[in-house]
């Protein structure tokens, strides 16, 4: 949530960060901002919209070219999406220009303070109030890291604070509290961005930083304390991707990229797992075979698509190791006093590894004793940082704000981990595990294959364009996947869109069933739980016997079910609980299809953002 871009070096700040911003502004598009110092003074350019109305303001009225500058892309939440609320926000004097992500909860109390020392604020944020209290205190150290310390110690709150000021031209200082912030290091020039992505066109040399730490950037290099003063200890990384994994590579939108990428997304997830014996290894998982052993119930915490993984996970948790498991939203959990404790195995599931509620409900887990074990996409991020271990999956870069490939490498992580508990506790056999990875290793293939023939499913989407509501149903592990598809219709199509167990459907929702109302079902394979399958045939009779226009997604072979479907789609046969990984990919291209059909921002869908850094 909100995208900050700082740099500090020989090249035109202004290029450097404008060219940031537009790598970041999938995390919010409400406004944006620049500043940049220049011949002694600050010079600043905002705009409320997307970062290009910012870029048609600096063609009308350039900014001087200066190598020290900082910018900003808002997704708005104190205040709305105005330009008098865009980022940066400058002191009475224009000297000092700062930009934050994040929330200050006790902004209202320092502004009242700041209106009695005489401080005219101009804006509805939190923000503003930095600006000022920096102003005062850099008059009294002339020092703006140590400005920026005093500042963060009379804040509340989650943020990032990354700020510049006319005296000191050649320094850029960032904070951290909770909100992400790294820093980037070149030859003769550093970096400051809420993502690597910002800078990875010029440097892959990274610093994570710490909680309540300040950075001070110059063109020589960094320094970083705790908010305190201390020298703190920071981590230095590689970045293992380059820059032409954040293009879109001539796709239209990211999306399209990355739903495109999902084979190579699932191959990458499960390299390097299985050790010379044939036995997996998941080495990241530090966490000890015993205490594995001796948990008596895996917790799964996670919000939106992340959610929907862990909720299939249950299935395959369960049946593979029998060990109860709950899961449930992070933003619920946190704060409804869950029981938990030593022999509680928590997973905290995140693309970002910095969403809010998930961060919140980890460090609960983690005060109650439980150990978390992190699944997530983002190297460096906050999330796997707090946690006792990590499963990365292998995405590479999620530039669009609704989740594709991360959803399903994430399934991928889930299974191994699932496996692995089999694995430790001994409720899987050697050979059964092999059998399900082999199953794994040929779910990139029949992903493939899907993605081959996804035409039809195109033109359903547009023929579908005008509707006002879809209805998904899924059985099983096809119910989080019915979820799974109503959320990617509404984030991008902005349809009702609502996902429903199919036996629920008799229990009320039926009652939403009219002549041609679109319902996607997700069909159980045949085999294996026929059970099933057979039950869902009757759902979809039940639908259709009152005038529902059924769109079918099931198994290749599955000729029960095709005389009830008005629109087939047929996916390759898995085992019944890897479907999800096969079922999904067609209710992601219908939803991005029908989205394109009604002329909506398939990237960067309204009132949304990639990172959810907000409770
Ligand atoms: O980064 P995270 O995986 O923690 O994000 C969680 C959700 O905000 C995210 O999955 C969101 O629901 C997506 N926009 C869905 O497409």
């Amino acid at each position: 949530m909100c995208g900050i871009v700082g740099y500090v070096g020989s090249q035109s700040a202004l290029e450097v960060v404008m060219a940031g911003l537009k790598r970041l502004e999938y995390r919010g598009y409400d406004s944006a901002g620049v500043a940049v110092l220049a011949d002694g003074g600050l010079a600043a350019a905002k705009k409320a919209g997307k970062l290009v109305n910012l870029e048609k303001e600096l063609g009308a009225r350039p900014l001087p070219t200066g190598p020290t500058g900082i910018g900003h892309t808002r997704w708005a939440t104190h205040g709305g999406p105005t330009d008098a609320n865009a980022h940066p926000h400058l002191d009475n004097a224009g000297r000092v220009a700062v930009v934050h992500n994040g929330i200050i909860e006790n902004f209202a109390v320092l502004r009242a303070e700041l209106a009695e020392r005489g401080h005219e604020l101009s804006s509805e944020t939190d923000t503003e109030v930095v600006a000022h209290l920096l102003a005062e205190e850099f008059s009294g150290t002339a020092d703006l890291a140590e400005a920026m310390r005093l500042v963060c110690r009379r804040l509340e709150g989650a943020f990032t604070l990354v700020a510049v000021h006319a005296d000191e031209p050649d320094v850029v200082v960032g904070a951290r509290r909770n909100s992400p912030l790294v820093v980037g290091i070149g030859e003769g020039e550093a970096f400051l961005a809420s993502d690597v992505a910002a800078f990875i066109a010029h440097t892959r040399s990274a610093v994570e930083l710490g909680q309540d730490q300040v950075v001070e950037l110059r063109r020589d290099g960094v320094t970083v304390t705790g908010f305190d003063g201390r020298p703190a200890e920071v981590r230095s990384y590689h970045v293992d991707w380059d820059a032409s994994a954040a293009e879109k590579a001539g796709y239209d939108y990211f999306m399209l990229k990355e739903i495109a990428e999902q084979p190579k997304a699932v191959a990458d997830t499960l390299l390097g797992r299985i050790d010379a014996a044939g036995s997996l290894t998941l080495d990241e998982v530090r966490i000890g075979a015993a205490e594995l052993r001796e948990a008596d119930k895996v917790v799964i915490v996670a919000c939106g698509t992340a959610f929907h993984a862990g909720l299939i996970a249950k299935y395959a948790i369960e049946h593979w190791t029998r060990i109860p498991c709950e899961v449930e939203l992070a933003s619920e959990f946190r704060y409804r006093d869950p029981i938990l404790g030593p022999r509680s195995l928590v997973i905290a599931i995140s693309q970002s590894g910095e969403t809010m509620d998930t961060l919140m409900a980890l460090r609960h887990a983690r005060e109650q004793g439980s150990k978390v074990l992190a699944i997530c996409n983002t190297n460096g991020s906050t999330i796997p940082r707090e946690s006792d271990a990590v499963l990365y999956t292998h995405a590479g870069p999620e530039v669009a704000v609704a989740s594709t490939k991360a959803f399903l490498t994430q399934l991928v992580a889930c299974y191994l981990v699932a496996l692995y508990l089999g694995q430790v506790r001994g409720t899987k056999w050697a050979d059964e595990i092999r059998a399900v990875i082999r199953d794994l290793a040929q779910i990139s293939g029949q992903v493939e294959r899907v993605l081959e023939t996804m035409e039809p499913v195109r033109a359903l989407a547009r023929s579908l364009a005008d509707k006002k509501t879809v209805l998904f149903l899924g059985r099983h592990v096809g119910y989080p996947v019915a979820l799974e598809g109503a959320l990617k219709l509404k984030e991008l199509a902005y349809m009702h869109a609502e996902g429903f167990a199919a036996g629920e459907l008799k229990h009320g929702p039926i009652a939403l069933v009219e002549e041609d109302l679109p319902v996607v079902v997700v069909v159980p394979s045949p085999r294996g739980r026929s059970v099933l399958h057979d039950k869902i045939v009757s759902n979809i009779q039940e639908i259709r016997a009152r005038g529902a226009r059924t769109i079918v997604i099931a198994e290749e072979g599955d000729e029960a079910v095709a005389p009830y479907a008005d629109h087939l789609v047929r996916i390759p046969a898995t085992p019944v609980l890897l479907q999800p990984l096969v079922a999904t990919v067609p209710l992601q291209v219908f939803a991005c299809e029908l989205a394109t059909a009604r002329g909506n921002e398939v990237d960067q869908p309204r009132n949304l953002a990639k990172s959810v850094t907000v409770e």
